[in-house]
């Protein structure tokens, strides 16, 4: 499929929400008792519209399809999509539900965080117009333990997604109420890319080593990409393994979003054809740009911005 014939490169499905940060907090919070925050940020939060954005950043088109309320903090998370060419059009208003939010209180090295999901756990793959099928050449999917609605079509979702012809991707990302249900047989013939960070896929599949993980999917899946923090990632396919260390950051600021910033790396090597080593090699180097700046997008201003951090800081040319 010819990448210049589709209005969009990847349509991503997923949640979105604001993430509202409070730092240099004077003591932990107490129940009772007001305290004072030195600083705080309001920013785009969740792990879709990180990947959405950074995979903008990269080059690609990229159209967002999701569901937000009809109160400031959509705006927040219209606004920061759309400033990094991330088409919103597809993005559902619902004024029964508010836009998601997450509460992020960092004391130290250590934060508390209360999440309020708000409007994505009510979107349904219903709710996903036709035409993107056919207008995108990849769907990415993340996050399916925020969306319970979305979860209980996934399985349908993917295998529309390859009768139109789509490639696929699928991140799940954490379990909150860590039950872990995944109908795995059923999701992963139709995910080309499956996407778990080293805990997930141990917690998916109940095991305790990434390989014997690899081996009770392996008959389902397709590609099998462990992340693994500083460690870096290996890929799992039915013809080979393949490993590849991280890039070493030496003054790493916060690895929030480095997994979806790696999702964004990968993806977009594997929508231009590249072979596996050069989409695994360029996701960890786009996970370990993301370190060098706080938050998930801090360190993806511009295609500029990333060529520069991966040059001065990792001696890569892109
Ligand atoms: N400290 C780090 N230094 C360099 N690269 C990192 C670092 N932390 C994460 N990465 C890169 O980001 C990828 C994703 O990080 P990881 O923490 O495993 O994912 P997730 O955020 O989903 O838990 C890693 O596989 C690695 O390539
Ligand atoms: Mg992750």
């Amino acid at each position: 499929m010819n990448l210049e014939n589709k209005k969009y490169d990847v349509l991503v499905i997923g949640e979105l929400n604001v993430d509202v940060i409070l730092n240099k907090i004077h003591s932990f919070p107490e129940i009772g008792k007001e305290k004072i925050a030195d600083e705080f940020t309001v920013t785009l939060g969740s792990s879709s519209a990180i990947f959405a954005s950074n995979l903008s950043t990269l080059g690609a088109k990229v159209a967002f399809a999701g569901k937000i309320g009809n109160d400031n903090f959509a705006s927040i998370v219209e606004n920061c999509l759309k400033q990094k060419n991330v088409n919103t059009s597809n993005i559902i208003k619902d004024n029964s539900f508010k836009t998601g939010v997450t509460i992020v209180l960092n004391v130290g090295n250590d934060r508390a965080m209360i999440t309020h999901p708000g409007a994505m756990e009510e979107f349904g793959i219903d709710e996903i117009p036709e035409e993107l099928f056919t207008q995108s050449k990849h769907i990415h999917v993340s996050s399916i333990f925020l969306q319970p609605k979305l979860k209980k079509g996934l399985s349908d979702l993917f295998k529309k997604a390859k009768e139109y012809g789509l490639t696929t991707s699928l991140d799940p990302q954490w379990d909150p109420n860590e039950k872990w249900e995944f109908d795995y047989k059923n999701i992963l013939p139709n995910v080309d890319v499956f996407l778990p960070n080293k805990e997930e896929i141990l917690h998916l599949t109940s095991t305790h080593d990434i390989k014997l993980a690899y081996e009770k999917i392996k008959d389902y899946a397709n590609k099998v990409i462990v992340k693994m923090g500083i460690e870096g990632a290996t890929i799992f396919t039915k013809t080979k393994e393949v490993y590849l260390t991280s890039f070493r950051n030496e003054n790493v600021i916060d690895a929030i979003g480095a997994g979806d910033s790696f999702d964004a790396g990968f993806i977009y090597k594997f929508i231009h054809n590249s072979t596996l080593e050069e989409c695994l090699n360029f996701a960890n180097l786009v996970g370990a740009i993301n370190t060098t700046a706080a938050g998930g997008t801090g360190a993806f201003e511009s295609f500029e911005k990333i060529k520069e951090i991966a040059n001065n800081k990792f001696g890569v040319k892109i």
